[in-house]
């Protein structure tokens, strides 16, 4: 990787152990950052940069506190970069919410992405959740459909959930699953009841990009922080590849980097 942060280790994470690094997929891919904000503004100046030399950029937006700081670099940068054209789809939606619900992840994106950045609601598409309640399968066809129109995702943001999920796709998704709807893994929903005050509240499906469909972005950046992530990282650091651990299925794409901080990559 380009930039990596000075005091990076050259092979932090023992990815040429029992090997030659360079057969790793992800070697010269993984950035470990000395401190997160380093990670999120490093972030944030890509998409910048991203949307400078591309005006109409697609990008692909996740939600969860690991996006926060990125969308606040991203909004200090906003001043000098014209955002007007871009558009934004987002990875998943909570079904049995309303849009207005403060917990849905449109109310997430509209509150630390789209207003922060000045954005119209528009440059904003995400899942139709009750449309998903009532044809999952049409519902589901119209997104993808969504961003093949628009182009394609130039850049995907993506955290990676204690179990390995990317986006709502819970352990034993397939490389090959696109839009769908999704019953929610019991550590997703255990996670989120920070946010729902109540594991009774939190919603029990959601409707998600496959990974299939994440695969078709040009380029993935996938953030984690905190040492509660460092397993699913290090599976996807070193493998082996599987469905059990989801994000381990975009370990072949050429352009995916991960950037992390010391937990999160398994330092101390
Ligand atoms: P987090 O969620 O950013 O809130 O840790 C990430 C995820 O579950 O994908």
């Amino acid at each position: 990787m380009a930039q990596r942060p000075k005091d990076s280790p050259a092979d932090p994470l023992g990815i040429g152990q029992g090997g030659d690094p360079s057969e790793n997929p992800l070697s010269g891919r993984v950035a470990v950052h000395p401190e997160r904000v380093s990670a999120e503004a490093h972030v944030a100046q890509e998409i910048a940069d991203l949307v400078r030399s591309r005006p109409g950029a697609v990008l692909g937006v996740a939600t969860g506190g690991t996006m926060k700081g990125v969308y606040r670099e991203l909004a200090v940068r906003a001043r000098d970069v014209d955002l007007s054209r871009i558009r934004a789809f987002s990875l998943d939606e909570f079904l049995g919410l309303s849009p207005e619900n403060p917990h849905s992840f449109r109310a997430f994106l509209e509150s630390h992405f789209v207003g922060p950045l000045g954005l119209g609601a528009e440059q904003l598409v995400t899942p139709d959740a009750s449309w998903a309640e009532a044809d999952p399968a049409a519902a589901a066809r119209a997104y993808e459909d969504h961003i093949a129109e628009a182009g394609g995702i130039d850049l995907q943001l993506l955290g990676i959930g204690r179990n390995g999920h990317v986006a709502f796709n819970e352990p034993g998704s397939l490389a090959a699953s696109r839009t769908r709807v999704i019953r929610l893994d019991e550590v997703t929903r255990a996670d989120a009841v920070g946010d729902f005050g109540s594991l009774d509240a939190v919603p029990t499906r959601a409707m998600t990009v496959g990974i299939a469909t994440i695969l078709d972005a040009k380029q993935i950046r996938l953030l984690a922080f905190g040492e509660g992530k460092a397993a699913a990282v290090g599976r996807v650091l070193r493998g082996p590849v599987g469905g059990d651990v989801p994000a381990t299925l975009l370990n072949a794409h050429e352009g995916l980097q991960l950037h992390l901080d010391r937990g999160a990559a398994g330092l101390p």
